[in-house]
């Protein structure tokens, strides 16, 4: 079994060594594979894997994402949502006042592909919610083929970078080079991110979306921030489970919005000092910058506004994706 899983292993090594490279945000290089780039060892590996060895079940939730677009409040809303009747304490005693949202809801290629006992998976007990940042069409068949419900989440472009900027400083190892701001910004437009192109990827599942609308629902992080209980309510409807009369009575609804704000999840002890135990080496706090929408007004020029402006128009125009 050992031997088998290093042969594997050493099979996506020697796939990645002949992959187009280019410098990368948190790591040295990023690798083009099928359109997109990805981190190399924490990233490609597990998309290989998720690609070739993935096994869904049809019970399966999958939340996709753009990273910096939201993954961390969508995971804990749809956890939240999901085992409300076996955790309905959002108060004092519910999971996420305890564990990151990266914890209960593992990311299927970072956290699932090396078989450790916490990420394991086929241990998982079913309904199993999975993150992923995996354009859409590079998600296995048996995935896209399957009836299980895929949340996306979408965030304005120019938030996006400046989240992401600020993210990877954080985490580039101190013994890289440094990455500039504007190198940064330059690396986003020309879509080297990881698992970008931003907007390849949102494309994907927004045409995705329109296509299957039972399948994909496509949401955005400005309308999460104004409509919190509209979107909530929206998310319940679309996995098949509804909020009943009774719950939005009892103010179920409005216990999870708070449970799942920027405001309530950022102050938790968990978050603001914890390590996730799924990858030890993130500090659970980098996932909690500020939570707004437009931050982007006190970070970018005139100039570099209307670069990604001009991008956004002319890569979703005619698509009917606004953001
Ligand atoms: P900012 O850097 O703009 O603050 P992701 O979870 O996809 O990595 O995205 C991180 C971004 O979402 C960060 O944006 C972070 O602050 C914000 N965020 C994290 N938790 C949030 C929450 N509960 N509500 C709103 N935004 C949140």
């Amino acid at each position: 079994e050992e031997e088998e899983i290093e042969r594997i292993y050493k099979g996506y090594r020697d796939k990645m060594a002949t992959l187009p490279k280019y410098r990368g945000w948190s790591t040295l290089h990023l690798c083009q594979y099928q359109g997109f780039w990805f981190q190399p060892k924490i990233g490609l590996e597990g998309v290989m894997w998720v690609q070739q060895r993935f096994k869904p079940r049809p019970t399966d939730v999958y939340l996709a994402t753009n990273p910096k677009s939201g993954t961390t409040w969508l995971k804990a809303i749809v956890f939240s949502i999901m085992n409300r009747k076996r955790y309905n304490n959002f108060t004092t005693d519910h999971p996420l006042l305890k564990f990151s949202p990266h914890e209960v809801v593992p990311f299927m290629e970072l956290d699932l592909f090396r078989t450790t006992p916490i990420a394991d998976p086929e241990i998982l007990p079913s309904p199993r919610i999975l993150a992923t940042h995996i354009a859409y069409n590079m998600l296995p068949e048996s995935i896209q083929n399957s009836s299980c419900p895929i949340v996306y989440i979408c965030r304005n472009p120019k938030d996006v970078f400046v989240s992401f900027w600020q993210f990877s400083v954080k985490m580039r190892p101190k013994d890289l080079p440094e990455l500039s701001s504007e190198e940064a910004f330059d690396l986003f437009c020309h879509g080297v991110t990881p698992c970008g192109p931003f907007w390849d990827q949102a494309l994907g599942y927004w045409k995705a979306s329109v296509e299957f609308p039972n399948r994909v629902l496509f949401l955005k992080y400005e309308d999460m921030k104004t409509e919190p209980l509209l979107c909530t309510k929206r998310i319940a409807e679309f996995l098949g489970q509804p909020f009943s009369l009774q719950e939005e009575e009892n103010g179920i609804v409005q216990e999870i919005v708070k449970l799942c704000s920027f405001e309530n999840m950022s102050n938790l002890e968990v978050n603001r000092n914890g390590k996730s135990r799924v990858r030890a080496e993130v500090k659970n706090d980098v996932f909690f910058r500020q939570g707004k929408v437009g931050d982007w007004k006190n970070h970018l020029t005139d100039e570099m506004i209307e670069r990604l402006d001009q991008i956004t128009k002319h890569k979703f125009d005619g698509t009917g994706l606004i953001v």
